[in-house]
């Protein structure tokens, strides 16, 4: 299936379908030179696939990990764009998971004043998350795409045949951002999670996820209003992501755990059920007074209180002030 993106600036196409990834020269259209990035940890028969259908392509791999989204890596990169002659009508292909896609997105978004790019996402959150919406962006001195820049690709290719090199871990931990599409705007696809074995329906739930996030984004691009729903789990998974001891806890584990927090009454018993099913962590082991004085810090918190997204039952999210005397309360729980 194919979902077109509405953006201020034109619209692109979303390429969903099992075997596309062989397809992406077709997709792509062979007038433009590539640069394909990636990851080392991205198997090599995928980009091998890749490259095959771009002879002439110019390759650029960067060690894998959250560590590598940095400006050192992002100069090597745009040097490297530079020597091979990459020019303002040239294209990069972001081949990865959403690393790949900040960084190379970014690069696209700087390089010449903003060149085009691809997006092909090899991972679960990738896929059903982080591929459409255009942000792109760097973290400094560990605070998380401090530095960035809102850049649309001019398409996305979806293959969910290339999740099954995924290591379990990171296919579940990715999949947190669907049962959070779910719970705030999609009842059905919360309800493939609680009632489904969730494996049986990869693209479904790559489809309807996308299709939350695109309804969202293209009513509110830069993040005025409604976008703020898709921070659901998010405020509280932020501070865990950040606070000290806790690195070991994927971005998508985080936000498990963010979602029981801020869920309301009549969801928290069910979303639990469904994390524990799927294997992901619902409690944080984390010191609450130092989580605590992190979202004191957070640009959304002011005057002891901070807006978070709280939801009480799939399709009804909403934003709420809640003081930190409350949200430790939660927390606690
Ligand atoms: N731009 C956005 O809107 C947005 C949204 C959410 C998250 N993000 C960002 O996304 C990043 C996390 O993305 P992620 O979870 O995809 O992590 P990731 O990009 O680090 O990928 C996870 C790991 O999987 C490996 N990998 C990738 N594809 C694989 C495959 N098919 N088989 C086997 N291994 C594979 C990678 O080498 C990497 O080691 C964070 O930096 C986060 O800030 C961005
Ligand atoms: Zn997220």
């Amino acid at each position: 299936m194919v979902l077109n993106i509405k953006t201020a600036g034109g619209n692109y196409p979303v390429y969903i379908e099992r075997g596309s990834l062989k397809k992406a020269a077709e997709l792509i259209g062979a007038e433009h030179k590539v640069f394909i990035v990636t990851d080392s940890g991205v198997p090599s028969v995928w980009v091998d696939c890749v490259r095959s259908q771009f002879p002439d392509a110019d390759l650029f791999v960067f060690p894998q990990g959250e560590a590598s989204k940095n400006l050192n890596v992002y100069e090597e990169l745009v040097s490297d764009m530079l020597d091979c002659g990459i020019s303002r009508n040239d294209c990069i292909i972001a081949l990865g998971g959403g690393v790949a896609g900040d960084l190379a997105g970014f690069a696209a978004a700087t390089y010449m004043r903003g060149i085009k790019y691809v997006m092909i996402p090899t991972t679960t959150l990738s896929q059903l998350d982080s591929c459409i919406g255009g942000k792109t962006g760097l973290d400094i001195e560990g605070t998380k795409n401090i530095v960035g820049a809102f850049w649309q690709p001019s398409a996305v290719i979806i293959d969910p045949d290339v999740l099954s090199t995924l290591p379990e871990r990171q296919f579940a931990g990715g999949m947190a951002e669907a049962v959070k599409a779910g719970a705030i705007r999609d009842p059905r696809l919360f309800e493939i999670f609680e009632k489904e074995n969730y494996k049986d329906h990869v693209e479904e739930i790559i489809s309807r996820s996308l299709k939350v996030k695109k309804d969202i984004v293209e009513n509110d691009e830069r993040e005025a209003g409604d976008r703020k729903l898709l921070n659901f789990g998010h405020t509280l998974g932020h501070a865990l992501e950040s606070c000290g001891g806790l690195e070991s806890y994927l971005h998508g584990e985080c936000v498990a755990m963010g979602m029981i927090a801020a869920a309301g009454p009549g969801l928290k018993e069910r979303l639990r059920k469904v994390l524990r099913k799927m294997g992901l962590p619902t409690k944080a082991e984390a010191d609450k007074e130092e989580l605590s004085e992190y979202m004191r810090s957070d640009k959304k918190a002011s005057d002891g209180s901070i807006d978070i997204v709280a939801c009480d039952e799939p399709g009804k999210a909403r934003i709420e002030r809640v003081s930190f005397e409350e949200l430790r309360r939660r927390l606690l729980a």
